[in-house]
């Protein structure tokens, strides 16, 4: 089936008012005539209803070699955030894929264009460009190795490119910090102080050698010219704001509740819950350390509430609880529902993509450069 160029682009209005059985039949009929031109991703805190039509799910570093490996799909339709939907587009576009289908680009449409990343937010470029010039009065930067969290804008990814650095997730951020330390004497990280920090302390790195970077301060980022000279990684003043609120208080809640209860957490979790924590790791690793255990065994878990909640309908045999007393949920990733989802394949599918996520062809060429340093870290 072809995609048809030529009527009229579907209102978003009505979608809302639907039924979820009806959306849901209309999202698998356009799957079906779309077939194998059509690639559904989900990232795994998706909500259940969206995760049920997507043809792959992952955590971040599996989703970019998802859009990365992509062979005959024409269109990706991206259910996670909008960092994600750019890193497809610039993985799925790069030139030896582009050459492979005679120029033709793979369509990269994010169904609600509101689903960001408040920790994304907090880095822009020109901040880092600032910081970056700062730096270079107190330090050589030719010896810094920028490392961008994948949870970021393309402009930084292409920064890293620029200057030598390289991009990371959750699941591979000791093994770039690695690399990073065999080509420069420092690191600095961002956005996510907290990954950054949590991976450097288990390399032996302490807190006096990680001053934390503030955009809005002053001076220095907020450090003495002395902290900036004596660091080995410069960390960003970002967080996620769903995994900060997950508190020590919390951990120990849980194991006087229920002796012998695991605490599994995501590496963005402030590192006074990481370090106490018995396991952690990115949504991938949590799913497979769950998928692993025995059945009986009892779990605390301090990540995305929908995660969670799937990992408990999924495992009835273990006792799964979510680490945090409060809701923690990303507001952002839950935009998309299916009444987004069904608009922006319609109107695809109708041949006025919707919600087109397509990197300007400068920020492409060195993002890609970090991106494909990271793919190549083992
Ligand atoms: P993962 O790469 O572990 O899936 O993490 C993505 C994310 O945004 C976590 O907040
Ligand atoms: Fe961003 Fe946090 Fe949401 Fe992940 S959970 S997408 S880091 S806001």
């Amino acid at each position: 089936m072809s995609v048809a160029t030529e009527s009229a682009p579907f209102e978003l209005a009505p979608y809302k008012s639907l039924e979820n059985d009806e959306l849901s039949k209309r999202i698998e009929d356009v799957r079906k005539r779309l077939g194998s031109k059509l690639l559904i991703l989900g990232h795994h805190y998706q909500q259940d209803e969206v995760i049920a039509h997507s043809d792959l799910r992952g955590d971040s570093y599996q989703l970019s070699q998802m859009a990365a490996a992509s062979t005959d799909c024409r269109y990706i339709v991206f259910c996670g955030v909008h960092f994600m939907a750019e890193t497809a587009d610039i993985l799925a576009n790069r030139p030896e894929k582009l050459a492979e289908r005679d120029s033709a680009r793979v369509t990269v449409v994010l169904p609600d264009m509101a689903a960001g990343c408040s920790m994304a937010d907090m880095a822009a470029i020109e901040q880092v460009e600032d910081a970056w010039a700062d730096m270079s009065e107190l330090i050589d930067t030719s010896r810094v190795i920028p490392v961008t969290y994948i949870n970021s804008a393309a402009s930084l990814k292409a920064f890293c490119g620029r200057h030598g650095g390289i991009v990371c997730t959750s699941s591979n951020a000791r093994a770039v910090l690695e690399w990073a330390f065999e080509r420069g004497d420092r690191v600095l990280f961002f956005p996510d102080q907290h990954l950054g920090r949590n991976t450097s302390l288990g390399m032996g790195i302490t807190n006096e050698q990680m001053p934390v970077w503030d955009p809005y301060a002053d001076e220095n980022g907020g450090n003495s010219e002395q902290q900036i000279r004596d660091s080995k990684v410069i960390l960003w003043k970002g967080h996620c704001s769903v995994h900060q609120m997950f508190r020590p208080e919390h951990v120990a809640m849980f194991r006087e509740k229920h002796p012998g209860i695991k605490i599994l957490v995501h590496p963005e979790c402030p590192q006074e819950v990481f370090e106490i924590a018995d396991e952690a790791g990115s949504t991938g690793k949590i799913i497979q350390t769950v998928q692993n255990a025995e059945p009986g065994t009892k779990w605390a878990i301090g990540t995305e509430l929908h995660l969670v909640n799937r990992l408990k309908s999924e495992h009835p045999d273990q006792e799964i609880h979510f680490l945090s007393p409060v809701i923690c949920m990303c507001a952002t990733m839950y935009r998309i529902d299916l009444a987004h989802l069904c608009w922006s394949l319609e109107n695809l599918e109708a041949g006025h993509a919707v919600n087109v996520i397509e990197v300007d062809d400068e920020t492409t060429k060195w993002s890609l450069v970090a991106l494909e340093r990271m793919l190549q870290v083992k």
